[in-house]
């Protein structure tokens, strides 16, 4: 068995999980991990051949802790029931909704963001965290906006979902977490269904809203399908987003130059800026990923490379692993904003199970990264008081702290 592998712990995945991963990836296409109780693929081409192939490697097992957690929903089944599943909810996250409804809105959301923070600062109030005030409130809100529930019920919907995501983290077979993870999600349950049951019996207006669609009593979803995938889309597109903004911010604010870089990049025009800013997302996409495994089980016994995998048995592709294999990216470890092929990282997976909502976070983030350079050009980042990302399973900065002392105080009060 490999070393790495025997000692491998999560609280070391969680603090830096890519020196680990790469000596994983020497070690064999798939390497047993004991402690985890599953095998690990760190490849790029490996995790591949794993999420292209759902016959041999599927999500529909009871092992499963997203379906343990929510049921049976687009995630954790295949074939024709998960194509009918991710149909039904579609409308509102085509790359054409999430540009041309959902971004104009979502801009609106961070101007008004800086604008309560400029507020704060000009009260006194000393530091900005990007992560509370920023990035969690836009994933929040804008999944509020998007599924149709009402701004006052956001903060039940956010309690939940970080249940979730501690039950969702729990490789270790935690009991109380799983308890709890369950509990939250029937609590969650009986809310969107009094929701999608008020707007059906308003008689489900047409498109727009994910409650809209789902509740439009032509729709091809039974109530408690359409409740399990509600869940889902609803879990699926706060902690996600949040962490992916929150990644984005820390690489935008700490990597040497790269935000002055950004903001020159505004002399050329505004396509020049807009494609900057795209740079810098997708390349924190490749470098360090908000979702950090893919999980998928063996219908049969089946290999990857040397290993023997069993029935049954857990896969876990590590997308960390991949988006920094050497193979397929050039100089993997370096941050570098205009790699030709970055839109190769599987930060969103691949596959039919690719994610349903990558548009719209890509929306909101492009948002989050625009609208605090032009309104806050001279923003600088903090270090001493802010975290990095961490985490094995969702990874996030705890805390992204923009400098406000007293002599930046009125800096930020102005933009
Ligand atoms: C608007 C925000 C988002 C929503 C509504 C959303 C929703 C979903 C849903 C419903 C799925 C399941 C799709 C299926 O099984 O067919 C999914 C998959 C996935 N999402 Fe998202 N997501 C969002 C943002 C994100 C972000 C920001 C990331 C990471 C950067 C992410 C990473 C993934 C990954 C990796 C998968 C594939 C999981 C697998 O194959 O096991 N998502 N997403």
């Amino acid at each position: 068995m490999s070393a790495v592998a025997a000692s491998l712990r999560l609280e070391d995945l969680a603090v830096d999980p890519y020196p680990h991963l790469a000596e994983l990836r020497s070690e064999g296409a798939a390497v047993w991990a004991p402690n985890l109780d599953m095998w690990v693929v760190t490849g790029y081409d490996d995790a591949v051949s794993v999420l292209r192939d759902p016959e041999r490697f599927t999500n529909d097992s009871p092992k499963s802790l997203i379906q343990a957690t929510f049921g049976r929903q687009m995630l954790s089944v295949e074939g024709e029931e998960q194509r009918r599943y991710k149909q039904a909810c579609l409308a509102p996250f085509t790359g054409k909704a999430s540009r041309e409804v959902w971004q104009p809105r979502v801009d609106r959301l961070c101007v008004e963001l800086l604008e309560a923070a400029e507020r704060a600062a000009a009260c006194g109030a000393v530091e900005v965290d990007l992560m509370a005030d920023y990035a969690a409130p836009i994933a929040l809100e804008t999944m509020g906006i998007v599924v149709g529930l009402p701004f006052g019920d956001l903060p039940r919907v956010r309690a939940w979902c970080e249940v979730f995501a501690r039950s969702l983290a729990n490789f270790e077979g935690d009991a109380e977490l799983h308890r709890t993870g369950q509990e939250a999600a029937a609590a969650m349950r009986e809310y969107l269904a009094e929701k999608l049951d008020e707007q059906r019996s308003a008689g489900g207006a047409e498109g727009g809203t994910l409650i809209e669609v789902l509740s439009d009593t032509g729709g091809t979803l039974a109530r408690s399908e359409a409740l399990a995938n509600l869940l889902i889309v609803l879990f699926g597109g706060i902690e996600t987003t949040e962490s992916m903004i929150g990644n984005a911010l820390h690489y935008l604010l700490s990597e040497p130059g790269l935000l002055a870089a950004t903001l020159d990049s505004r002399n050329e025009g505004e396509t020049a800026f807009l494609a900057a800013v795209e740079d810098v997302m997708e390349e924190s996409l490749r470098y360090d990923p908000a979702v950090q495994t893919l999980t998928r089980h063996a219908t049969a016994p089946v290999r990857i490379g040397g290993a023997e995998i069993a029935a049954g048995e857990t896969v876990q592709c590590m997308v960390g692993g991949a988006n920094r294999d050497p193979a397929v990216f050039e100089d993997p470890e370096r941050f570098k904003p205009g790699r030709a092929n970055v839109r190769k990282h599987l930060a969103f997976g691949l596959g039919n199970h690719f994610c349903l909502g990558a548009q719209l976070a890509r929306a909101e983030t492009r948002s989050a990264l625009r609208m605090l350079l032009e309104r806050w050009p001279r923003v600088e980042f903090d270090r001493l008081a802010s975290l990095p990302p961490y985490g094995h399973e969702f990874r996030k900065p705890g805390r992204l702290v923009a400098r406000s002392g007293p002599q930046r105080k009125k800096e930020l009060a102005v933009g």
